[in-house]
């Protein structure tokens, strides 16, 4: 008999019809004449309660149905006289996949805590909370995809290994098939990376963007969306070693387009999950956070605040707060200075524009000021920074003039300033952090459960 999802099985056409369903065994309860099975298959946050007549069943063939047990149940599908559910499945036949041990099995129990399942992260994505959070991430990709694609955007694959650090951080991870034990050296002394798998030195891509900007340049307008990779030792609930960008760049947009566009996006995802995956984030501002929903909904309505930094900073002096960390002009913001702009000042999100050129990369176009750059930040409620963006410099002297200031090497550049040699437009873009995006959409306050298998220090795990 053909299996339906769990998902599809309230659909009141299919009552009075035989069904068969598959999933794992979430609750099994009862008496001696009746027993009732919650059975969830991962297609959706409900349960379908399965009723097996012990007139039909012996106690000895229901056994091995205990939480975490693989089961398959065939039976006819009937409106239910229980409360919270629509429907129940009165069984006929019973299949049983995979047994799990309750001496053994670690979600035996309800109600652990988010660090416990965190050490269980192979597992957790059985609990109500985790299907939840990773249904919202795949609507949430899905929207990001359908967004560009409506708008004429190309998606572009920039290469995760790569020779050039686009924030200019220096975090990066080293690629390398040398010999960590017997490294060659070249006479002076220093690591010979000619004889490395790529002839020089690699790393793991922080930003797709200087290659976005290549594909920008070409194509008009695409989008990455992809893995990025930063190695600075930052254990926050906000940052991950490895973590999804999406970053879109458009020819011929300046900061202004870049804004409307940041804006446009973000409320288009947040309103995409809000109508379809109503359920879940429905059971996550039940169990977590009781104003999540009215938070997004908040977001969607209002417009963006738009604020250059330095009056920004001015707002922070005058606000007579005690920060932990100071705040003056030229001061690289803290979250608790951009959480106080967004959530206790203006009380809606904010972009803040024209920062400090020292505090920001070498890409971004510089204002006529001679002291700030182009860039912008999107800060949002309870997360601070989720986007960060800007103009791109597209004079060339300008740029290099930049890349020198900086001591950025300019062999690794000269492909990234033939952009500005041949046929240079105003161009720009921003990145938004996709699992940002998800702690907004899901309430999640740590970044570590809103990615499958996060990657922070010294945990690599599964
Ligand atoms: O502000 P960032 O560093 O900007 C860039 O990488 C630009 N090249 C983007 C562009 O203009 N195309 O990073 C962009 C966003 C941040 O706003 C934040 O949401 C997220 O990426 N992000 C992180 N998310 C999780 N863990 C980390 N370690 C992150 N670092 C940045
Ligand atoms: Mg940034």
């Amino acid at each position: 008999m053909e299996r339906t999802i769990i998902a599809d099985i309230f659909d009141p056409k299919l009552i009075g019809n035989e069904v068969c369903v598959k999933g794992w065994v979430r609750t099994r309860r009862g008496n001696k004449q009746v027993q009732f099975v919650a059975l969830n298959d991962g297609s959706t946050i409900k349960n379908i309660q399965i009723v097996f007549d012990m007139a039909k069943f012996n106690e000895e063939q229901l056994k091995p149905i205990t939480t975490g047990a693989a089961i398959c149940v065939e039976g006819r599908l009937v409106e239910s006289m229980g409360k919270g559910q629509t429907a129940e499945i009165q069984a006929d036949k019973l299949e049983i996949y995979g047994t799990a041990d309750p001496e053994q099995y670690p979600l035996q129990k309800k109600g652990h805590t988010l660090e416990f399942l965190r050490e269980k992260a192979h597992l957790r994505m059985r609990t109500n909370t985790f299907g939840a959070v990773f249904r919202v991430r795949s609507v949430l990709a899905y929207a990001i995809h359908k967004f560009f694609n409506e708008r004429g955007f190309y998606y572009l694959n920039t290469p995760l290994i790569t020779e050039s650090d686009c924030e200019g951080a220096g975090a990066m991870f080293q690629v390398t098939t040398l010999p960590l034990k017997e490294i060659p050296k070249d006479e002076n002394g220093e690591v010979n990376y000619s004889e490395d798998f790529f002839g020089k030195q690699t790393a793991l891509t922080v930003s797709g963007q200087l290659e976005g900007e290549l594909g920008a340049t070409a194509l008009g307008a695409i989008y990455t969306f992809g893995p990025t990779f930063r190695a600075e030792n930052s254990n926050t609930p906000r940052h991950l070693a490895e973590f999804w960008m999406i970053e879109p760049e458009v020819a011929f947009n300046d900061i202004t387009d870049n804004m409307n566009l940041a804006e446009d996006f973000i409320k288009y995802c947040i309103k995409f999950a809000l109508d379809n995956a109503r359920d879940d984030i429905q059971f996550l501002n039940d169990m977590y956070d009781k104003e999540l929903i009215e938070r997004l909904e908040g977001v969607i309505s209002q417009e963006f605040v738009r604020l250059p930094y330095t009056e920004g900073v001015k707002i922070l002096e005058a606000s007579g707060k005690k920060f932990e960390f100071p705040v003056y002009w030229g001061a690289d913001l803290q979250s608790e200075h951009e959480r106080y702009l967004v959530e206790e000042h203006f009380k809606r999100p904010v972009i803040l524009t024209d920062y400090p050129k020292e505090i920001k990369a070498f890409y971004m176009k510089q204002n006529e000021d001679g002291k700030t750059v182009r860039a912008m930040d999107v800060l949002f409620p309870k997360i601070g920074e989720i986007i960060g963006g800007s103009e791109r410099e597209e004079n060339y002297d300008k740029l290099l003039k930049r890349i020198e200031e900086l001591n950025i090497p300019m062999k690794d550049m000269w492909w990234y300033l033939d952009t500005r040699r041949f046929g240079t437009v105003p161009h720009s873009g921003f990145g938004l952090g996709f699992e940002r995006l998800i702690l907004f959409v899901t309430g999640m306050t740590n970044i570590r459960d809103v990615i499958p298998f996060p990657r922070t220090p010294n945990n690599a795990e599964f």
